[in-house]
């Protein structure tokens, strides 16, 4: 530990220290209950995601001083069950010369009971710069973590002249992983004409890393590639990617920036192509997601529930911290989409089921942490059985729900669409501050599986073909005692449970 990682630590404790409250959420009203958050200050990107010696280690991009945002580390969350997560300090400080402005996002390769943990160190170079084609360095360095949590010294594997000449300074957020016995490494690119890309390396020794392939969309898609994950699913080579500078196109790309997935045909170290990208999520507050295959070999998505330099707020500025990450959720890959499904460990903390058939409109009142469960196909069968309601439409023609006075998700048959919109509370405020609306196109509405906590929320559609992500804030300046649902229109057999850690 050198005296710049001495210095860090004793001010990142100190600030960490200065606010116990916000570990207990006192006075605020919308800490999470299972989501992950900061213990103070500021949290992006999922890092390091893997499971080692029984441990699952969620690191995060963190910002203990400035809930806006400021110098990154990475800070260190470890669970045995995918649910419950104790926060264990800071892993990685920037404290090298080509770290010192910020321990970027990157990822973790687990061998022989050690976490090899890339990532990229941020350094601005003092001088009247552009930041993007000069004056920054992207360094892609590696820290090792052994099975106890020790952290060994970093090592500097590639500079900004060891990347091809035709990309700016933006080169980052390696991902790691391991096939066919060979090291593969992408990294996110910005090239100097403002096309998006991602480099593929490999490597025989972890160390020294080789640039095999450059992967492009064939048109130009946004300017600069950031957080590549690449992965096999179900048979399927997946590229995923958060790209920035990608236009909205009617309903799509509704966000300032995106993420989302290509299936790569072809080698991805020599001659293939990158098939039509879909978006992870739909929602408001989505971005720079990473997987990681457990030992029981699933392959698990944790994504950002943030989203960087967009026109809507978070009120928990207010409180010292702002964002957290989605739950993890299992992918599977079916008919050439991803499918996303909350982990099955998640299960664990509903509490007294209470199932009913919606009929007509219904207003009911959750616990502020609940999972609801609603099956459009059911009540139609059980109502057509039992021969009792002559006026039975097909399943879902219409379905709209009110949350909490403000929150609207309604599907629209004619239209085929989704949407999840804020509007105005009736009896005043917005919990969506500042959000509007987003929607997709689905041909049919089966089912719908929503996880709500005090200031977030997740709707995963189709046994989860489609989701939408979003932050929400009821009930400003009080404690949250529960949330307020009314189903308007929508008929369907709909399940309720408390969640409880
Ligand atoms: C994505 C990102 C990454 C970068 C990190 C910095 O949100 O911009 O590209 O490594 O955040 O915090």
């Amino acid at each position: 530990m050198n005296a710049l990682t001495r210095e860090l630590r004793m001010f990142s404790d100190a600030i960490e220290q200065k606010n116990p409250e916000k570990n207990t959420g006192a006075g605020d009203p919308w800490r999470l209950s299972y989501h992950v958050m900061p213990p103070v200050g500021w949290l992006n990107d999922p890092n390091g995601l893997c499971q080692l010696g029984g441990v699952y280690h969620l690191f995060f991009q963190y910002s203990p001083s400035n809930p806006c945002g400021a110098l990154k580390y990475w800070g260190h969350y470890v669970s045995t069950d995918l649910i419950s997560w104790e926060y264990t300090g800071i892993a990685l400080y920037p404290d090298m010369p080509y770290d010192c402005h910020g321990v970027y996002s990157g990822s973790a390769l687990v061998e022989n009971d050690k976490a090899y943990l890339y990532y990229t160190g941020n350094v601005k170079l003092s001088g009247d710069y552009d930041y993007i084609y000069n004056g920054r360095e992207g360094n892609t360095a590696l820290a090792v973590m052994d099975k106890d949590g020790t952290i060994s010294e970093k090592t500097l594997l590639l500079k900004n002249t060891d990347y091809p000449k035709h990309l700016s300074c933006h080169v980052r957020d390696p991902k790691v992983w391991k096939e066919n016995g060979r090291y593969y490494m992408v990294l996110g690119a910005r090239t100097l004409e403002d096309k998006g890309c991602v480099l593929v390396y490999d490597s025989d020794d972890k160390y020294s890393w080789t640039l095999e392939n450059i992967l492009e969309k064939e048109k130009p898609f946004g300017y600069m590639w950031e957080c590549p994950d690449m992965f096999v699913l179900d048979g399927a080579h997946i590229l995923g990617f958060s790209p920035q500078g990608v236009d909205q196109e009617g309903i799509n790309y509704a966000n300032i920036y995106q993420s989302g997935y290509c299936v790569l045909e072809g080698d991805f170290t020599g001659a293939c192509e990158l098939k039509t990208f879909f978006e992870y999520d739909r929602g408001f507050d989505f971005y720079a997601p990473q997987t990681f295959e457990d030992v029981s070999g699933r392959r698990i998505l944790i994504g950002w529930m943030g989203m960087a330099d967009c026109d809507y707020a978070n009120p928990t500025v207010a409180h010292g911290w702002q964002h957290c990450m989605t739950v993890p959720r299992e992918l599977r890959f079916k008919d050439g989409r991803i499918y996303q499904t909350p982990v099955q460990e998640l299960e664990k903390l509903r509490q007294s089921g209470q199932t009913v058939n919606v009929k007509k409109a219904l207003t009911i009142k959750v616990n502020p942490a609940s999972e609801l469960y609603m099956d459009f196909g059911k009540v139609t069968e059980i109502c057509k059985e039992a021969g009792t309601d002559a006026d039975v439409k097909p399943s879902c023609e219409a379905m709209k729900m009110v949350i909490d006075g403000s929150l609207i998700l309604s599907y629209n048959s004619s239209e085929q669409s989704f949407t999840m919109a804020f509007e105005d509370d009736p009896n005043g405020g917005n919990i969506g501050y500042g959000r509007t609306s987003r929607k997709v196109s689905l041909e049919r509405l089966k089912n719908m599986r929503i996880l709500l906590d005090t200031s977030a929320i997740e709707v995963y559609l189709n046994d989860g073909l489609e989701v939408f992500s979003s932050r929400m804030y009821p009930q400003a300046g009080q404690t949250l005692s529960a949330h307020t649902v009314a189903f308007v229109d929508g008929r369907g057999e709909l399940t309720v449970w408390k969640l409880e850690l």
